[in-house]
């Protein structure tokens, strides 16, 4: 059954949802405070590079059944279901800054005369959807006939068509069977191939998701730290990784040691969840999460101290080459980047920083020169980063580079170089946890 739905923020999730929404057969209208995000994604293209979003925009755009908007009164009373797709940052210490949520219920609820369900999808601290609704029924005509609901969004920049449109599970947070029955219609595609659906309380729903986010970035520090200790034993951690993940009750994904997690999301979200468990008393979540993060970032410092050492204790001058920005391959998305983060201390320290990434573009004000091929990144370089995975890296010609550096030094901060094809070319390779490579 084709619905009209409207989905509130059109950034990262919501542009997305709004596609995936239309492609599923619905009528959709996006709005935006942001006017000219409306119009570049009423012109049926992406605001962000993400593979296979534009074609959707375009052909939606074009059909008519996706359309976009600034204004609040064309999807009050039209829409069946309204989405929030809202931003959540980080605010004072760390807490989810649900600002953006506020506003966009502040505007809708004046507006909603008859009985409506707002399905919140926006990753939030437990015990937010309760708030907000009883925010909506304070403002809405409709009062109580306003029902809220909590369908957390899983998306992974670079596969964020894929995971809308096939997502591994559906989580329906309801308060009313009403609700669900919505829901079910809404989805109907997906839980026609045959999605797993968790139908749960509204804080179930909303602490499922921060709990995903933190046993993601659990599973990454866990795996660092195995990675010192293959460093310190003389182990070899990728060995190691792949040996645990046949076990199926492990998995092998989330288990590639390196630089660690970064991004606009899990970093965030975790430090949220942390905030929120100290707020409820439960510690032990907290210093959970402490640890998390305290691993990650460390694998930023060494990588960085690597560097210096590498270089004889002293990089003021010298030419540093860094292959990688984004914060993963497959996006251009540099926030929380782990590869800048080591560019900036390094450019602290002195050095002169050379970046190359295939789609990341840094603010022309940044401390470092951007480059437009790998060949320009290492000529003349004193050392090499390998700090995000792009394929691409992974086929490069170690000979061909070995004639342009200065030193044939390369740090694979990723662990994803073929170690004894550069050392064949003459490379010192240095991969931390890899007790080979030393
Ligand atoms: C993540 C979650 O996966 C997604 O479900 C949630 O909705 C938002 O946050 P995303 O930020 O797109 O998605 O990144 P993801 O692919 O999960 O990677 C997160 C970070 O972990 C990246 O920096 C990546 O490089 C790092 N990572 C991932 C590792 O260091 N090792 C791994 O084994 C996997």
């Amino acid at each position: 059954m084709t619905l009209r739905v409207s989905v509130i923020g059109t950034g990262y999730l919501g542009a997305t949802h709004a596609a995936g929404m239309a492609e599923v057969g619905h009528r959709v209208i996006g709005i935006d405070v942001d006017p000219v995000r409306i119009a570049v994604l009423a012109a049926g293209r992406s605001p962000i590079y993400e593979d296979g979003l534009e074609p959707l925009l375009v052909r939606h755009t074009r059909s008519g059944r996706l359309r976009f908007t600034t204004d609040y009164r064309e999807i009050a009373d039209w829409a069946d279901v309204h989405f929030l797709a809202l931003g959540t940052p980080a605010g004072p210490g760390g807490a989810a800054d649900l600002r953006q949520l506020e506003a966009a219920i502040d505007s809708l609820a004046p507006m909603l005369t008859k009985p409506t369900l707002v399905v919140g999808k926006s990753t939030v601290p437990v015990g937010t959807a309760l708030q907000l609704q009883e925010r909506l029924r304070a403002l809405a005509p409709a009062g109580d006939r306003v029902e809220l609901a909590w369908n957390p969004e899983f998306l992974r920049e670079g596969f964020a068509v894929e995971d809308t449109l096939r997502p591994d599970r559906l989580v329906f947070g309801v308060q009313s069977t009403a609700a669900l029955d919505l829901l079910e219609q809404v989805y109907a595609i997906p839980l026609t191939e045959a999605t797993p659906v968790v139908r749960c309380d509204l804080a179930t729903a909303e602490l499922i998701k921060t709990a995903a986010n933190a046993f993601l970035a659990t599973k990454i520090s866990f795996i660092n730290s195995m990675a010192q200790m293959c460093q310190a034993a003389g182990g070899d951690v990728v060995l190691l990784a792949d040996a645990l993940g046949y076990d199926k009750r492990i998995g092998r994904e989330f288990l590639n040691a390196g630089l660690g997690f970064g991004g606009g999301c899990l970093p965030k979200d975790i430090r949220a969840l942390a905030v929120r468990a100290t707020e409820l008393e439960v510690d032990v979540l907290a210093q959970l999460i402490e640890a998390v993060e305290a691993i990650n970032e460390g694998q930023r410092a060494e990588l960085a101290e690597l560097t210096v050492e590498q270089l004889g204790g002293d990089v003021t001058g010298a030419r540093i080459a860094v292959l990688g920005a984004a914060f993963k391959p497959g996006t251009d998305d540099t926030r929380n980047s782990p590869a800048l983060t080591v560019a900036n201390r390094l450019h602290a320290a002195g050095a002169r920083v050379v970046i190359y990434d295939p789609q990341a573009e840094l603010a022309p004000k940044a401390d470092f020169t951007q480059v437009a091929t790998v060949d320009e990144a290492v000529t003349g370089a004193e050392i090499v980063l390998h700090l995000t995975e792009w394929p691409e890296f992974r086929s490069l010609d170690p000979v061909a580079l070995g004639a342009l550096a200065t030193n044939k030094i390369i740090i694979d901060g990723r662990l994803k170089l073929h170690a004894p094809t550069w050392r064949d070319a003459g490379w010192k390779v240095v991969q931390i946890g890899r007790a080979t490579s030393l």
